[in-house]
């Protein structure tokens, strides 16, 4: 059934793909934040171990908001794995665990690059297609990200 919210079936759609490109963004970023969690290595490993479990809690509860804010909105959400490949604007890289530093730069990198991202959607979504609820939704996701990449460059400066 169509949603009869106050906002044309074609923005509400390109709103959904702007939703559903994130959400194959945060999902690249909370597997890549798994793996670092579980492979790390080094004299920091319990403190680093236990920090990468903390931001993909976050990440997981990030991801099943997104997916929800599509399904709210009268879309499906992407659910495959192939699905979320093809549209992120996310790399994997071939990680030296040994080196942390390396592993907290990208994962730092990723976080920055969802805030430009997310800022550069949240103007159209709000001025042009006039949805200040995924605005709003939005505007919290980046400053959640702001949060997180915050902790990730203070391992780094
Ligand atoms: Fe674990």
């Amino acid at each position: 059934m169509k949603t009869n919210i106050g906002i044309p079936g074609n923005d509400i759609e390109k709103i959904a793909t702007l939703l559903n490109t994130l959400l194959a963004d945060e999902y690249m970023l909370y597997t890549k934040t798994r793996n670092a969690h579980w492979n790390v290595t080094g004299p920091n490993f319990d403190e680093l171990h236990k920090f990468f479990k903390n931001q993909y809690v976050e990440l997981d509860a990030i991801i099943d908001d997104i997916a929800e804010r599509v399904r709210s909105l009268g879309h499906f959400a992407l659910g495959y794995l192939m699905d979320f490949l093809s549209v992120t604007h996310l790399n994997e890289e071939n990680y030296d665990f040994s080196n942390s530093k390396q592993i907290i730069q990208t994962l730092f990198n990723d976080h920055e690059t969802i805030i430009r991202i997310i800022r550069n959607d949240i103007t159209p979504i709000s001025k042009k297609y006039k949805d200040l609820g995924t605005a709003n939704f939005m505007t919290g996701l980046m400053e959640q990200h702001e949060k997180m990449a915050w902790m990730l460059r203070s391992f780094l400066t």
